[in-house]
């Protein structure tokens, strides 16, 4: 973990807001409000401008999550930057007997470039470390990730987020991009499903 995540990553244990929220068959109450997402992304673009001063970072938001926290950091990127957008795709693979992901849409050479991967949440760690290892192996110069959430089970993987914004518990989590079967995305706050 990078010394900003760790010094200034805030650790969301407790819900501390009681508005409810119904989608569908679930019941969410509101844990992060959109005030405190958008000081964070502040933050993260402030240390991103520091460490990206002189460059010019390529970022790559992974879609559909990322939609809204890429849109919300880029306002707050004032370096040279370029932006493009991907998705991961699973599938079922019957000869590994798993369900393997692959990265579709990159669009852009990313040979020499100082990429920034922009996530809304790692949760296993699996997706971003196909992309880690994809964008290594086509020869990025450099590759950080911002993640806007982490859960803990990507906590104890090997895995460097050098910009994140929340740590959170392991509890499904809906609204600013992320979805409860494919709702929600456009809530300004984020919710956790109530139990
Ligand atoms: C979510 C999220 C990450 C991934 C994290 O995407 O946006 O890409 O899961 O999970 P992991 O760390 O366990 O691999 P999802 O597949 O739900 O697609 P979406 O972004 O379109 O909602």
């Amino acid at each position: 973990m990078s010394i900003f995540a760790s010094i200034f990553c805030p650790k969301i244990r407790h819900t501390r807001l009681t508005e409810n929220m119904e989608i569908k068959d679930k019941v969410f109450e509101k844990f992060i409000e959109g005030n405190d997402i958008a000081k964070r992304i502040k933050a993260i673009a402030k240390s991103i401008n520091m460490d990206y001063n002189g460059k010019s970072p390529l970022f790559i938001a992974i879609l559909n999550g990322s939609f809204m926290f890429a849109a919300d950091l880029m306002k707050e990127v004032d370096i040279s930057a370029t932006i493009s957008f991907v998705k991961v795709a699973s599938y079922n693979d019957m000869e590994s007997s798993g369900n393997v992901k692959q990265l579709i849409g990159l669009a852009e050479p990313i040979f020499q470039k100082d990429v920034i991967i922009i996530e809304d949440i790692v949760d296993t760690g699996r997706t971003i470390k196909k992309i880690l290892n994809e964008f290594t192996s086509l020869g990025a110069k450099s590759v950080e990730v911002a993640s806007l959430l982490r859960k803990p089970l990507a906590s104890s993987a090997d895995v460097n987020i050098k910009y994140l914004g929340f740590d959170i518990p392991d509890k499904f989590v809906v609204g600013y991009g992320l979805d409860y079967d494919s709702l929600g995305r456009n809530l300004k706050d984020i919710y956790q499903l109530k139990v």
